[in-house]
This record gives structure tokens, C-alpha cells and sequence, in this order.
């Protein structure tokens, strides 16, 4: 009873923003794991890095821009035509921008708002359309941050806006969608050390040792450790009725 409220026997799920190293990854071998038949996805930049994950969870590969519209489209047309259904879709796709509000441009700002909001959104609405018209509900799993709903001391605008946006991007697929038996939740992460987008903070022990005590625990997140039990609770039957949250995976630094 316990391990069938995780099973994923017999469901189709996409990852997007698989490529190895990142949390993407942890996903994808985490749904594998449970049983999921896996399609990955990421920018044609990181080919080999998302061989690595499709070999990992023997996923198939699908090259995808989240900020390219009929990309995302065929992307989630192509997963059902290579697999036959989709049940559940994580959008880990995402990027930084470390900056200054006065030395980043009008450009960098709607760069970052356009892949982590703007293609969140892109998924959700290919991926809602797609579930609807099979009509056996889903999950949507998106993934912002410890700082969705505050910032912190690191100068990242863009950054802290877009992932804000994603919250209610989530509420609203969350309640447009809820009639249909899809579930979209978030995923709210601290510091999850290393991935290809913390792996700077490597080169600042001060910073990455403040990160890790200002949490509850006191330690930074284990991608290996700590993501795949939250994820597959929102991937999973062991979620049904939870939808439009921000589920926090962060040591409990949002607590304090
Ligand atoms: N690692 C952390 O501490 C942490 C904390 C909070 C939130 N997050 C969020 O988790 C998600 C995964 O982050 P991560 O740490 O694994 O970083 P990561 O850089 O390893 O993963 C992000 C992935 O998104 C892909 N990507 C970037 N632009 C894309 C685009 N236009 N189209 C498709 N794919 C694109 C990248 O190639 C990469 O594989 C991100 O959304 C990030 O904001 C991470």
C-alpha cells in the first residue's frame, strides 16, 4: 500500500532541464527508479551531458528551448508519440544571472524571465493541453526556489522575479487545470550543492558555509540525497490531493 502510492509502473514522464549534473537529472533517475518510462530533455548545448542522464534512466533524448514556443510544443507531441501517453512533467529548466540591478540590462532581466518564467509556463500550458485532450489527470512538478517568496543578500533581480512568477504560474495552471485530475505543484529548493548552476559557489567556501548554517540543519542539500523524496511525492499518486503549492526542500531555511 505504502510503495504503491509511489509507483510509477506504466506512466510517461518528462524531465526538462535533464542534463546531467543538475537536479534534472536526480529527477529523472528518481522516476526511472519508481517505475516511470523517462524522456529527457535539454538545449542542443548540452547533448552529451543529457546522453549521460538518458543512460542513467534509459530515457530517451528530446532537444528542447523552453523559450522557443513550437519547440515546446513538438517536444511534448514528440514524448507521446514515442511513448504513447504522458502522465507527469518536471520543468527543472533554469538559469542564473549573479548581478546588480543597476549593472544588469533590460536584455539579461527578460533573458531570465523568459526561460525560467515565461518557458515554465510554455511547458505547463503544452504539457495542461496535452493531459486534458488524454483525459487520465497528470502532475506537473515545477521547480523555483527557497527564495520564491522573499530574496536573499546575493544581488539576482532576475533571478528572485522570475521564480517569483513561478509560484503563481503553478496556482494558476494548479486551478485551471484541477478540474481535470492534473495536479502542479512547486518545488521550493535551498542550496542544493553541486550543480552546473551552483558549482561556482565552489570557488566561496565562506559563502557555501554561511549558506549551509543559515539553514535549520545546518548543511547545504545533497542533490543525491535530498531531492528525490520530495520530487516523487509530487510526481506520484502519494500527492493526489495536493495542488498550487510551494513544497520547501531547504533544510528548513524558510522556517527561521
Ligand atoms: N541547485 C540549487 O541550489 C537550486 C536552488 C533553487 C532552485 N533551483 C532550481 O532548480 C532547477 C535546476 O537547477 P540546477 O541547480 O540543477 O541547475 P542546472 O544548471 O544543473 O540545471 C538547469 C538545467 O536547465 C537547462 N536549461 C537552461 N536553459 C534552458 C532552456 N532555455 N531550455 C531548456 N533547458 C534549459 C540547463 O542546460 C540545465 O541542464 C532550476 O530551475 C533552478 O533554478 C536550484
Amino acid at each position: 500500500m505504502v510503495t504503491a502510492l509511489f509507483d510509477l509502473t506504466g506512466q510517461v514522464a518528462l524531465v526538462v532541464g535533464a542534463a546531467a549534473g543538475g537536479l534534472g537529472e536526480r529527477a529523472a533517475t528518481a522516476l526511472a527508479a519508481a517505475g516511470a518510462t523517462v524522456a529527457v530533455a535539454d538545449v542542443p548545448a548540452r547533448t552529451d551531458d543529457l546522453a549521460t542522464t538518458a543512460a542513467a534512466a534509459s530515457a530517451s533524448v528530446h532537444e528542447v528551448d523552453v523559450t522557443d514556443e513550437a519547440a515546446v510544443g513538438a517536444l511534448v507531441e514528440g514524448v507521446i508519440a514515442r511513448h504513447g501517453r504522458l502522465d507527469v512533467v518536471v520543468n527543472a529548466a533554469g538559469i542564473m544571472l549573479r548581478k546588480a540591478y543597476d549593472e544588469t540590462t533590460v536584455e539579461e532581466f527578460e533573458r531570465v524571465v523568459r526561460v525560467n518564467l515565461t518557458g515554465c509556463w510554455l511547458v505547463g500550458r503544452e504539457a495542461g493541453k496535452a493531459l486534458t485532450r488524454q483525459g487520465t489527470g497528470g502532475r506537473i512538478v515545477n521547480l523555483t526556489t527557497v527564495y520564491a517568496e522573499r530574496v536573499g543578500p546575493v544581488p539576482e533581480s532576475a533571478y528572485y522575479a522570475s521564480k517569483a512568477g513561478v509560484v503563481n504560474v503553478t496556482r494558476s495552471l494548479a486551478s485551471e487545470l484541477g478540474r481535470h485530475g492534473v495536479t502542479v505543484n512547486c518545488l521550493a529548493p535551498g542550496v542544493f550543492y553541486p550543480t552546473q548552476m551552483t558549482a561556482a559557489l565552489g570557488a566561496d567556501p565562506e559563502r557555501l558555509r554561511w549558506f549551509g548554517e543559515r539553514t535549520m540543519l545546518g548543511r547545504l542539500g545533497d542533490p543525491d540525497a535530498d531531492f528525490a523524496g520530495p520530487l516523487l511525492l509530487l510526481a506520484s499518486p502519494a500527492s493526489s490531493y495536493m495542488t498550487g503549492q510551494v513544497v520547501y526542500v531547504d533544510g528548513g531555511w524558510s522556517a527561521w
